[in-house]
């Protein structure tokens, strides 16, 4: 059981953008993608998801021993991956409260669950989201905050098998942090993968990654452990680019 890429590249128009990318992520495991802007970690994201922009000309994606490189998304959700957006869109006419209940639902074997809104509404609150939030069209009017709650509910609701963060702490304030910090612990410690992508990760003060992987020019250009994090708080992205100079002379 993997969500693994090989050889992985993608090409947003005819430019390529990823160039042969090689992770894994395991149940219960946390692993973390760190990368400067631009380095390509949205864009890995979107592929794994299966954006229609972001074209794998080479390599593939297998999924629980599945090649799933050329599934449409909503396969490779069925199939137990979710992506929580860098910069989620609204979507008016969809309640998030719907979505929710569809989720719970769909988890319960198409059961219906009786306490369902006191269950919704008690989850939200938690996220620091109010019963307005859940009745208004998804992330409609929403703060930059409050669409990163919004996504990060229905992760927690949903748990999914795979789940992409891409950036989820970003714009959030302290308590958001903590929050999303909780909700990782949760999906692991249930068997859930979290692949996380930062350029920043404040949220690994408050949870520990099992593996980090470093992007950077669309290339994995080192891995290791909290080590690598620790470094890159300290001195930046610049050393990278300084330790590449050295191996090419
Ligand atoms: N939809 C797109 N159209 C054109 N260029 C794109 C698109 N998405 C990403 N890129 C380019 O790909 C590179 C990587 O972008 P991105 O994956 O968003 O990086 P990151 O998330 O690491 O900041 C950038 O040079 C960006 O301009
Ligand atoms: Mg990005």
């Amino acid at each position: 059981m993997a969500l693994r890429t090989i050889d992985l590249h993608v090409s947003v128009g005819d430019k390529e953008i990823l160039h042969g990318i090689n992770i894994e992520i395991h149940p219960g495991e946390l692993r973390v993608i760190m990368g400067p802007n631009g380095s390509g970690k949205t864009s890995l994201a979107m592929a794994l998801m299966g954006h229609s922009s972001y074209k794998v000309t080479k390599g593939r994606i297998i999924l629980d021993g599945e090649d799933i490189t050329s599934l449409p998304p909503h396969e490779r959700a069925l199939r137990g991956l979710f992506l929580v957006f860098q910069n989620p869109v609204e979507i008016p006419g969809v309640r998030l409260e719907e979505i929710l209940k569809l989720s719970i639902k769909k988890r319960l074997g198409g059961k219906e669950c009786p306490d369902i809104r006191e269950r919704i509404e008690s989850e939200a609150k938690m996220i620091g989201l109010t019963k307005e939030h859940l009745e208004r069209g998804v992330n409609v009017g929403f703060s930059g905050g409050e669409k990163k709650r919004g996504e990060i509910l229905q992760a927690k609701i949903l748990r999914p098998k795979y789940v992409i963060m891409d950036e989820p702490d970003s714009g959030l304030d302290v308590d958001g942090i903590r929050i999303v910090a909780d909700v990782i612990k949760e999906l692991v410690s249930t068997g859930r993968s979290v692949l996380l992508i930062t350029h920043y990760p404040r949220v690994l003060e408050y949870v520990e990654p099992d593996h980090v992987y470093v992007l950077y020019k669309g290339r994995i250009v080192a891995e290791g452990g909290m080590e690598l994090v620790e470094r890159i708080n300290r001195e930046g992205f610049k050393w990278i680019e300084e330790s590449r100079e050295e191996k090419k002379d």
